[in-house]
């Protein structure tokens, strides 16, 4: 049985949930998709940071190794931010490699370009763990939009910023302490500034929205907030009136085809279908033509369920029959 060759982009949370996954189901992958995969090289910023042993494995800061490794199949990416992960992922596919990313950022402004460029080159392109962590929103849209058609969605789509505000009302937890207890778990970025400003969750919105309308709209024109001028006073006084700060991003086409889309802290009661969704949970309510609204909820970060869905992606794809041209 040929073995499948994998490089990870990045070896923070999400890389090493990757490398974990990929080593404690080994045999059901092979078992699943007809190879085993052998994570062969990681790409890392800062070569002196500790890291866990991961034998056998070339640990680069540059990536051509990664590229100049014979035979390649697979690229998973979970670095940080849109370049030079943008540029890495083409190099992949012109390289005849499939890709398979967690990166919002990069992924809301290069996604379009990066699946044309895969169905050209005849390799494909996973991006389930780019919206919602361990929700598979992405697959669930593919699967309602081809007869079905899409209205709109609306959704908690930062995990960070529902964890916080979960924390805040039930805890009456400061926001920096809960802020840095989402870092701690993994959950926020390095830097948070995204996560708490609403930006992490516009560029997942604006995926979903390419996704569901074919278009996204033009980003000047979406009002965005996050949950970062919001007082601990606001969502306690909200709790006591019955009623919950959500952070809440929604995008939908408007009866002249326009696409309108707005991200930010909504104040919402028990009748709402995201006032009950606590945590780090994301949930994306998908309404729909002919199934009126579907409704998909779980872990919207973390290691495990983010990485998960990423080797799910790679599964997929090695499954498929995938015309693979390497370009000289
Ligand atoms: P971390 O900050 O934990 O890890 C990032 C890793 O990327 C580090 O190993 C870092 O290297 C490496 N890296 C960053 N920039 C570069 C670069 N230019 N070249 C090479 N390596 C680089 O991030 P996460 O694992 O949390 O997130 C990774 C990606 O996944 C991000 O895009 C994030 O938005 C996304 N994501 C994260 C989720 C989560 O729950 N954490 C969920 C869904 C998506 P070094 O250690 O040497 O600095
Ligand atoms: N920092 C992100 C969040 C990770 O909290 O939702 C998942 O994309």
């Amino acid at each position: 049985m040929a073995t499948v060759k994998a490089a990870i982009l990045g070896f923070g949370t999400v890389g090493q949930g990757i490398y974990r996954i990929v080593n404690e189901r080994k045999e059901q992958l092979a078992a699943r998709t007809g190879a085993p995969i052998e994570i062969a090289a990681i790409l890392v910023r800062n070569l002196e940071r500790p890291r866990p042993d991961t034998p056998g494995v070339l640990v680069t800061d540059r990536f051509e190794d990664i590229l100049a490794i014979p035979d390649l199949d697979v690229v998973f990416e979970a670095i940080v931010g849109e370049e030079p992960a943008g540029t890495y992922l083409e190099q992949a596919i012109a390289a005849g490699c499939h890709v398979v990313t967690a990166n919002k950022v990069m992924y809301a402004k290069a996604g379009a370009s990066l699946e044309a460029f895969a169905r050209e080159s005849g390799t494909g392109v996973g991006y389930e763990a780019t919206v919602a962590g361990g929700v598979p929103v992405i697959k669930t849209i593919q699967n309602l939009n081809l007869a079905n058609s899409i209205t709109g969605i609306q959704g908690i789509l930062n995990g960070t910023s529902n964890f916080i505000l979960t924390k805040m009302r039930k805890e009456e937890c400061s926001f920096a302490d809960a802020l840095k207890e989402a870092q701690e778990l993994g959950y926020a970025e390095a830097d948070p500034t995204n996560d708490v400003s609403g930006f992490d969750a516009f560029c997942k919105l604006m995926i979903l929205s390419g996704l569901a309308f074919g278009e996204q709209p033009d980003w000047e024109h979406v009002p965005m907030d996050g949950i970062d001028k919001l007082t601990l006073d606001e969502v306690i006084d909200a709790d006591r009136q019955g009623l919950r700060y959500r952070h809440i991003a929604d995008v939908r086409r408007g009866e002249d085809g326009e696409i309108l889309a707005s991200v930010g802290p909504v104040l919402i009661g028990p009748d709402h279908p995201l006032y009950g969704v606590d945590g780090v949970d994301n949930a994306v309510a998908i309404e729909t033509a002919y199934a009126g609204t579907l409704t998909v909820t779980g872990p919207g970060a973390g290691m495990y369920p983010t990485a998960s869905v990423m080797v799910e992606d790679a599964a997929v794809l090695l499954k498929q029959p995938f015309r693979k041209l390497v370009t000289d």
